[in-house]
């Protein structure tokens, strides 16, 4: 069953999105060479609860943190590790949370230090390979047409759609119907309609798209080991534009994160800080 969201509902979707947005924005600065991991879903989760928020991944179905981490050739449901991020690397930062109960989630891949233009070029046709498939999200559009749009980004460059995982409904629970394929061959027919919110995700494979599962039972990797990016936002469907309620834009003013932020760094936790690179 697809929930249509009340305003009252939207209203609060809004809140939970625009905290996710501010959560990522602050771990991208933290994307560092030197950085572990693990200090990114420790910071994930200390700024999720000092806004009073609580994150959606930690006990979902038996995952132990609060973030994804994704790095090089891993696809998606990366355990953030105490491995240490290095120059050159990708990594994509996957992150929902829950603000009076209702859910948002958004992922971002991001350079480490400079990269090479492979990994420039499969993260920047990724996520425009997003942003196509949130143009698409209108009402009277199909969940097909958004996968499309998706495909029509991606093809031309001959990467690989991952298809074992799809963007969802979000809401009350982190995964609500209707499932959002990335490729046309998946996806329904089912009208889209304002009010529907949904996670739009897209998984872009250099090579292959065929993933498998590493032993730790969640870290999804490409089968050739070649480089993955992965970007996603909760948007809601409306009468006109789509809504990217995890949107950045809205952040500019964002001292209380930028506050928090130089506390973890004045306490030393992390890695060297540079500038993060554009
Ligand atoms: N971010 C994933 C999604 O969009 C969910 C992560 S799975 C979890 O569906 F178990 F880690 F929560
Ligand atoms: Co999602």
């Amino acid at each position: 069953m697809v929930n249509i969201k009340s305003q009252r509902e939207l209203d609060l979707m809004r809140q939970s999105g625009r905290l996710v947005a501010k959560v990522l924005m602050n771990l991208t600065k933290l994307a560092v060479p030197g950085t572990k991991l693990s200090e990114l879903d420790q910071a994930a989760e200390e700024l999720t609860l000092s806004f009073g928020a609580k994150p959606s991944f930690k006990g979902y179905i038996g995952y132990r943190h609060s973030l994804c981490a994704s790095v090089n050739e891993q696809v998606v449901h990366g355990i953030p590790t105490e491995r240490i991020l290095k120059e050159g690397d990708i990594i994509g930062l996957d992150f929902g949370l829950s603000f009076q109960g209702f859910h948002g989630d958004s992922a971002v891949t991001v350079a480490v230090g400079k990269v090479s233009a492979e990994a420039k070029e499969i993260m920047q046709v990724t996520k425009q390979s997003l942003y196509a498939g949130i143009d698409a999200a209108r009402a009277g559009n199909t969940i097909k047409d958004i996968a499309l749009a998706i495909e029509s980004v991606v093809k031309p460059h001959r990467f690989g759609i991952v298809k074992e995982f799809v963007g969802h409904g979000i809401g009350q629970k982190l995964h609500e119907d209707p499932q959002v394929p990335n490729y046309a061959a998946g996806a329904s027919n089912l009208k889209l309609k304002p009010g529907m919110t949904i996670a739009i995700e897209p998984m872009v494979n250099r090579g292959t798209h065929k993933v498998r599962v590493l032993a730790d039972r969640w870290t999804a990797v490409t089968e050739d080991g070649q480089l993955s990016a992965h970007y996603e936002h909760s948007i809601a469907i409306t009468d006109g534009e789509p809504e990217i309620l995890t949107a950045w834009e809205n952040l500019q003013d964002d001292t209380e994160g930028q506050a928090l932020i130089n506390q973890l760094n004045e306490r030393g936790k992390y890695g060297q800080r540079g500038p993060n690179p554009a």
